[in-house]
């Protein structure tokens, strides 16, 4: 399915980044994955999966510093030599209501999930544009199709996301280049199961599907868009959400 490519996925170490490394990485894609502070995740992930017989490297780096991008993009473009997908996957949230919301709490969501991704697009983009192929996926959230109480800075930066994936799409389209976005809904990770357990009830029981989705129901939808035969596909918002959005 794939034949030594090389994808760069933001907080690739751990929730739903540690699913796309890993399903990417045992299925012959070379994987340089990001991550902030979890290095003894990104170390202990990067093990398990060369001792399997990948080829995975980590890469501390906050996505919100442009110099930090440059140099995490150099140091895979000097282990790997090329990079085909990039996946910014890295996000945060600070949940308040927009009355306790602070202007830090609007901000650093808002560097983290949608700069981020800007600045890491950023980093990688000429090299892609110089091979003339690229495949760039943005993960956003179904929070930024419908909102939610206490995420407005969150909501705001998915949102944002599907805006920002849209236009690069276009601007990319004649350069060999297709920009994509995957929306989950509510996937059992820490940034979910860190969620009061009556407030996680109550989002269960309003989705059709009656559970949460897994980490790994999301990367298979990733590594579709990253197939070769997915090269049509373009300026999408690929949503898996248990039907939440109906
Ligand atoms: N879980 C869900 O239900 C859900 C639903 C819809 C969308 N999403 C989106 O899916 C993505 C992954 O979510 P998740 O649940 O897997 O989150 P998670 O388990 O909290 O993992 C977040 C990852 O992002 C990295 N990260 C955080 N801040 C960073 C920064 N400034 N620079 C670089 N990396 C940073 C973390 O690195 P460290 O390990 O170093 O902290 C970690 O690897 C996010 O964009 C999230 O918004 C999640």
């Amino acid at each position: 399915m794939f034949d030594g490519h090389v994808a760069l996925i933001t907080g690739g170490t751990r929730g739903i980044g540690a699913a796309i490394t890993t399903m990417l990485a045992k299925n012959g894609v070379r994987v340089a994955a990001g991550y902030s502070k979890g290095q003894d995740a990104a170390e202990a992930l990067q093990k398990k999966l060369t001792a399997g017989g990948a080829q995975v490297s980590v890469h501390q780096g906050r996505v919100d510093q442009m110099d930090d991008c440059a140099r995490v993009t150099a140091e895979v473009l000097a282990r790997f030599g090329r990079i085909d997908f990039l996946v910014n996957n890295a996000g945060i949230t600070v949940d308040k209501t927009v009355r306790k919301m602070t202007a830090d709490d609007w901000q650093n969501v808002l560097n983290v999930n949608l700069f981020g991704a800007f600045a890491m697009t950023k980093a990688v983009l000429e090299h892609m544009i110089e091979r003339g192929s690229g495949r760039i996926i943005n993960i956003s959230s179904v929070i930024g199709e419908t909102g939610n109480v206490g995420q407005a800075n969150y909501a705001a930066s998915k949102a944002g996301m599907v805006g920002f994936s849209k236009s690069l799409a276009l601007e990319m389209s004649r350069r060999g280049i297709t920009v994509n976005v995957v929306a989950p809904g509510f996937i059992g990770t820490e940034m979910v199961e860190q969620m009061p357990k009556a407030a996680l009830d109550a989002v269960v029981e309003k989705i059709p599907l009656r559970r949460l989705g897994r980490p790994d129901e999301v990367a298979r939808v990733v590594q579709f868009l990253l197939e070769d035969e997915s090269s049509y596909i373009t300026g999408a918002v690929y949503t898996i959400n248990g039907g939440l959005d109906m």
